[in-house]
């Protein structure tokens, strides 16, 4: 038997390998520089502290955290994450209202899983978060891509996307920093999603792995900070600001939205893994986070300087970019003719690798479009990286200018 004489659910057909996953691996090459990713700097990952952590947790509490757990997750942690929440970024839900997950893309899973009947409409961000398109494609939703300046969703086309829309069930969001744009929504825009939203009686999904990681400011207060009446679902992750290996996130929402995730989940894995989130919780006791992130934030913020001076310097105005405040991303704009796919395939020859943006648009349209990632290489291979990127670049622009 082979697997093309099985037949697999009508659904499989429509997933696709992430464009992400599939270039990683052709960036496995050590002289490769990858700008493809979006890693944390692994000078930031607190490798002794945890091992310092783990081995007193395993000696002193072994059986507990080798054992099964409630799927709810650690109650201690919970607590932990709600303070957090509230401290920083103005989310007021008690720990009875935080349910951990294996990473926020697990949360975009079961999200998935309780809201979506195929044809359903989920309305996005333009572009929007690829491994939320390919979490949510299981479910053979049909995505509505609301038109997005750099402040967020444009109020009035939103407003105009739900009324001519009667099979809307969420709309997903990306607000800090959003992966691939870097954009941050202004305030006024996380009022009028929110106000807007809760009138249609649609959730908000508020995905946000990046809203601590601000250059230069405290973060803005999260759309869920605004929410009285539980029209948002909160997803939040240890994964940029502690460790993505531990596979920790969590949703913040209200009891009776949260009570649903949690019978979902159930069926999916059981509970996140007790080890880590006993490891997590026993780190946020004996360490400052707020000082760790501190640190990661100071990184990156050169690394972003880093990269603009390169692209200042390489490019100047043969292409547009962002100047992002905060995050992992950057998002560059080629002239309207050029495709950033057959530019990848230039710059692989030269050992430097990014993502094409069409992966993140829900219409695969917007090939002169990609997304860099700031935050995994030293400055020096930064500067180098975009050097080369450059010199591809214009090797392109060449060829069609003389229409090869
Ligand atoms: C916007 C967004 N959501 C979710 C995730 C998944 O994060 P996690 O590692 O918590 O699963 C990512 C990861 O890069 C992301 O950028």
């Amino acid at each position: 038997m082979t697997t093309e004489n099985i037949r697999f659910a009508a659904r499989v057909d429509k997933l696709r390998a992430s464009d992400i996953r599939e270039i990683l691996k052709v960036t496995q090459r050590p002289e490769v520089i990858s700008f493809a990713g979006g890693l944390p700097a692994a000078e930031v990952l607190p490798g002794k502290e945890l091992a310092r952590v783990a081995s007193d947790l395993l000696m002193e509490d072994g059986p507990i955290a080798l054992q099964y757990s409630p799927t709810e997750g650690l109650q201690s942690l919970r607590q932990r994450i709600a303070d957090r929440l509230h401290r920083r970024l103005g989310i007021r839900r008690s720990a009875d209202e935080v349910l951990m997950v294996s990473g926020s893309q697990q949360a975009l899973d079961l999200t998935g899983k309780l809201f979506v009947d195929a044809d359903d409409a989920i309305l996005c961000e333009s572009p929007t978060y690829l491994g939320a398109i390919n979490a949510f494609q299981a479910y053979e939703p049909r995505f509505l891509s609301v038109p997005t300046d750099d402040d967020g969703m444009l109020p009035e086309a939103l407003e105009r996307a739900l009324a001519a829309e009667d099979r809307a069930k969420l709309i997903y969001v990306v607000p800090d920093f959003q992966n691939p744009s870097g954009r941050r929504w202004s305030i006024g825009r996380r009022q009028a999603l929110l106000e807007i939203a809760a009138r249609h009686n649609v959730p908000v999904v508020e995905d946000s792995p990046y809203a601590e990681l601000s250059f230069d400011n405290d973060p803005l207060p999260a759309v869920a900070s605004f929410d009285r009446g539980g029209t948002v679902i909160y997803l939040g992750t240890f994964s940029k600001i502690l460790s993505p290996g531990l596979r920790l996130g969590w949703v913040a929402a209200d009891a009776s939205m949260l009570r649903r995730y949690v019978l979902v989940k159930q069926g999916a894995d059981l509970h996140t893994s007790t080890l880590g989130q006993m490891l997590a919780d026993r780190f946020l006791a004996e360490y400052d986070l707020d000082l760790h992130i501190e640190r990661i934030r100071g990184l990156y913020k050169s690394r972003r300087d880093a990269m603009l001076a390169a692209l200042d310097e390489h490019l100047g105005k043969d292409v547009r970019y962002t100047r992002p405040v905060g995050g992992l991303f950057l998002w560059l704009e080629l002239p309207e003719d050029m495709d950033a796919r057959q530019l990848l395939g230039s710059c692989l020859e030269h050992d430097v690798a990014f993502v094409p943006g069409s992966a993140f648009f829900t219409d695969g349209l917007h090939d002169n479009t990609l997304r860099l990632n700031f935050s995994a290489m030293p400055e020096e291979r930064i500067n180098e990286g975009i050097r080369r990127f450059a010199t591809a670049l214009h090797e392109a622009m060449e060829s069609l200018a003389v229409g090869v």
